[in-house]
This record gives C-alpha cells, sequence and structure tokens, in this order.
C-alpha cells in the first residue's frame, strides 16, 4: 500500500503536506501492524516529504515508487533512498513507452541483442531499483522479464549521460 503523491490533486505546489501525510502515514501503520498490509510506503516522495516521516513515524517507509528511466534519474533522491534503506521501485521504466525513438539508445540494445525495452528495465535494475514496467501484450510482458544480461559500465556511463 502507497501513498500515490505527497499532496493532493489540485493542491498548493508550495506547500509541504507535512502534517497530512504524518496522519495518513500512521493510518497505515497500523494496518500494517494489524497484519492487514504486507509492505507500506509511498510515490513521488521527495527527500523532505521523506524525511518528514522518518523524523516523526514509528516505521519508516519500505519502498518510494518514483520515475526513474534513462533520461530521467534523480541521483540525489535515489541515494538518499539507499542510505535509509528505502527500496526505489522505478515507474515508467519505458519513459511510457518514449525510448524507441532515440537512436543511440536502439543501437546499443541492438549491441547486447535485446529490446529497448529489455535494456531500460536492465539500466534500472542495475541502478539498484525495481522496475515497474507494464504492457497489455503477452510477449512484452514475458520479454521484460528476461534480463539476463549485464550492460558494462561504461554503457551504463553513457545512458546515464541521455538526457530527456
Ligand atoms: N506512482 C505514480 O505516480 C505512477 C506514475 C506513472 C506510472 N505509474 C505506474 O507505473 C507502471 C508503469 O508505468 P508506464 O505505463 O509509464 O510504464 P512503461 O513500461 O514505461 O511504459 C508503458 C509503455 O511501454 C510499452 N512497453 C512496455 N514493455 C514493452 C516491451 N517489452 N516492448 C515494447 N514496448 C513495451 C507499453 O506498450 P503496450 O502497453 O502497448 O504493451 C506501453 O506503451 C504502471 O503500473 C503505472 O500505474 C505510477
Amino acid at each position: 500500500m502507497l501513498i500515490h503523491w505527497p499532496r493532493p490533486w489540485g493542491g498548493d505546489p508550495e506547500k509541504t503536506y507535512n502534517e497530512e501525510n504524518l496522519e495518513v502515514w500512521k493510518a497505515f501503520e497500523e494496518a500494517y501492524e494489524a497484519g492487514k498490509l504486507k509492505a507500506i510506503g509511498v510515490s513521488n516522495f521527495s527527500v523532505e516529504d521523506l524525511q518528514n516521516l522518518i523524523d516523526n513515524a514509528k516505521i519508516k517507509p519500505m519502498v518510494n515508487q518514483i520515475r526513474v528511466h534513462i533520461g530521467h534519474v534523480p541521483l540525489e533522491l535515489m541515494e538518499f533512498c539507499k542510505a535509509n534503506d528505502i527500496l526505489v521501485e522505478s515507474y515508467s521504466p519505458n519513459a511510457t513507452g518514449r525510448l524507441s525513438a532515440k537512436k543511440e539508445i536502439a543501437d546499443m540494445a541492438a549491441k547486447y541483442g535485446v529490446s529497448v525495452s529489455q535494456l531500460a528495465n536492465r539500466f534500472d535494475l542495475q541502478l539498484g531499483t525495481l522496475p515497474l514496467p507494464k504492457s497489455v501484450h503477452e510477449e512484452y510482458i514475458k520479454q521484460n522479464t528476461e534480463l539476463d544480461f549485464v550492460i558494462s559500465e561504461e554503457d551504463m556511463q553513457a545512458l546515464l549521460a541521455i538526457k530527456e
């Protein structure tokens, strides 16, 4: 169970909803301690949003589901999560289907003999995150689990240098 976003739709983008998030989190903790939830976490939380829960709650978030894909890698937030033992779950690992348009990514996928999606999911895995791809095609869903190859350090750096 995740808190989807640290602020409500239509909420003030300048405001930090620390009190409200803490209140929701307490309900999560109760449900977790009652054995109703297997794991509790958050999504789209910044370092500041996470710090509020870490400082004031009993149980810290187990996961932060955030957007991580080639061209969008929030390293500082990922490092913070790692340092606090919070699993980063990468949503939109295929940039919602937009990655194939970049020739350098397609060329690298071809070099490894994999699809662009496989390269993209493997990239997120090698960053120490858990990729969360989405597909309605059985063939793609299966392919997204076939990640038994390793992107070289040099190629990881090249992928990290790609901007959205
Ligand atoms: N927490 C949040 O705020 C948040 C925000 C956004 C998304 N999410 C969640 O994250 C998950 C993934 O998000 P996303 O839809 O943006 O994921 P994504 O995997 O980045 O993009 C999905 C697109 O990639 C295509 N695709 C996936 N695997 C492929 C493959 N092997 N080969 C070719 N094309 C492939 C899909 O095609 P087809 O569909 O045509 O098969 C679809 O067009 C969803 O469950 C979503 O709910 C969470």
